[in-house]
């Protein structure tokens, strides 16, 4: 059953593949246990998949007292043989020989054989772990968190560590977290050359600068690591601490970069549905119905793309009530991106060619003057999941922007250097991991699919 050599037997390899009259060692925690004078049930469940494993204790056994305290939440190890189950929803279940009861879960165990709401599971994340729905998240983001290196990996990708620590702001947004060993001083100026680093530095906000550099040596390659913003919008959509996967692809334009970001989405959806059978039906069943349907829907259709000015009109000529006003040169609030997807599109959809003032100054300028050669890519129900584009790689349109949006030259001396020794056109996105788990999953929240959430006010455990 378990690999030789491994010292345990999954739950779910003996669910899968165990045969009758086998001898058995199952590790896990009780989620249920209910009984009768003629015998208990205990439900094992070990993290291993959905499904436990039914252990029934006889009352003529010896340990029937020891299986009657093993209340919900105690830890057990139950040794016995494997038999065919009469019970419904399982092949087998394990006749119990020795009952190891490692210890008894005080009664007032706060996860119960009922459904929780997702804001009390959220307090109790040191125990939200062990209920089903954050279980099949915690092992569909394993699971997806390899697919990212696997489809980079497979097509040659050097996988770039980007620094976590750095005095670039790559979006110029402004949302940083500073990083500090000097003492806060009320009412005078801060000397940051004082600092560890003789500098302002910051928290990385992404990670794109250095993959461009990386990709004026290596062609392709991506990043994936921990990614930090101060936004301060409570929504749904944002944490403070996400993981950003950033491919960045040399001799390349916005086609090819919307092509990469096309594959990456459909390669990652097929490798869930792939591997993660039972937890996205769980996930179809339980929390987003139709999710099954919708996934295998994008593994079969092309994606839409639009310019934003297209946008602008269909939003124009909706007719719906929006709480923030469109026209031409403001940014698309997550109201009109969903009206798009949702309502109006249905599918996931690229919005290309923004205009430049509302972009980051890296993006190249379009002919027009007006527009830059961005790309977001919306999908329904979670809006933008991938915000990208191709990069002004022509020195002097890019010191234009830069000095447009007030981004110093000194600082970005070597991010300029790239322009001077050897430029090419080249382009990448970055693709929210949390996203795009909601996305798979059907959850609505972030903080329901990682495990430990930063949000505002909010860093508990
Ligand atoms: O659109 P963004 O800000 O783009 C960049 O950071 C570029 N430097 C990427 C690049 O071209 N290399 O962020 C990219 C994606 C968003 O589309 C979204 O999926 C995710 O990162 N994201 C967040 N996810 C969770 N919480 C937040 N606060 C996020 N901010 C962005
Ligand atoms: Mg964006």
């Amino acid at each position: 059953m378990a690999e030789s050599g491994s010292r345990r037997s999954p739950v779910k390899a003996l669910l899968d593949q165990g045969r009758e009259g086998q001898q058995v060692s199952v590790e896990g925690w009780v989620r249920t246990r209910r009984g009768s004078k003629e015998c208990t049930f205990l439900e094992i469940n070990d993290g291993s998949c959905l499904a436990n494993l039914q252990v029934v204790v006889d009352a003529q056994h010896e340990q029937f007292a020891i299986a009657e305290q093993a209340t919900t939440g105690s830890s057990v190890i139950v040794t016995g043989t494997l038999v065919s189950s009469p019970g419904k929803g399982q092949r087998v279940e394990l006749q119990a020989g020795s009952i190891d009861l490692l210890q008894a879960a005080d009664g007032d165990y706060p996860i119960q054989k009922k459904r929780h709401s997702f804001e009390y599971l959220r307090s109790i994340a040191h125990l939200r772990v062990r209920s089903n729905t954050f279980g099949a998240v915690a092992r569909v983001r394993s699971v997806l968190f390899f697919a990212v290196h696997e489809f980079f990996q497979q097509r040659g990708f050097v996988y770039l560590q980007a620094p976590m620590i750095t005095a670039s702001d790559a979006e110029g947004a402004g949302d940083m977290f500073q990083v500090t060993t000097l003492e806060p001083q009320s009412g005078e100026a801060v000397d940051w050359s004082k600092d560890f680093f003789g500098k302002k530095v910051n928290l990385t906000v992404s990670g794109q600068l250095e993959a461009e550099l990386f990709a004026h040596a290596f062609h392709d390659i991506y990043t994936f690591g921990p990614t930090f913003r101060a936004e301060n919008s409570n929504t749904s959509r944002h944490a403070a601490e996400f993981w950003m996967c950033e491919p960045e692809i040399g001799f390349a334009d916005l086609d090819d970069n919307r092509r990469l970001a096309e594959d990456f989405l459909r390669f990652f959806i097929q490798a869930g549905l792939e591997r993660c059978p039972e937890d996205l039906a769980f996930f179809d069943q339980r929390i987003e119905q139709g999710l099954l349907a919708k996934l295998n829907k994008i593994l079969e259709s092309d994606f839409e793309t639009i310019t934003y000015t297209e946008a602008v009109r269909l939003l124009e000529a909706s007719g719906e009530n929006f709480e923030f006003p469109v026209s031409w040169g403001h940014d698309l609030q997550s109201e009109h991106e969903r009206y798009l997807t949702e309502k109006k599109i249905g599918r996931p959809t690229f919005v290309v060619d923004y205009p430049k003032e509302i972009k980051a100054f890296y993006m190249r300028l379009n002919d027009d003057g007006k527009t830059v050669a961005a790309m977001d890519l919306l999908v329904p129900g979670v809006g933008e999941i991938v915000g990208g584009s191709q990069r002004e790689e022509r020195m002097d349109h890019l010191q234009a922007r830069m000095k447009e949006f007030g981004v110093p030259e000194d600082e970005y001396w070597w991010y300029l250097d790239l322009r001077r020794y050897g430029s090419v056109p080249h382009s990448g996105f970055g693709i929210g991991f949390e996203r795009v788990l909601m996305y798979i999953t059907g959850l609505s929240n972030i903080r329901d699919v990682i495990p430990f959430p930063r949000t505002p006010g909010n860093v508990a455990f």
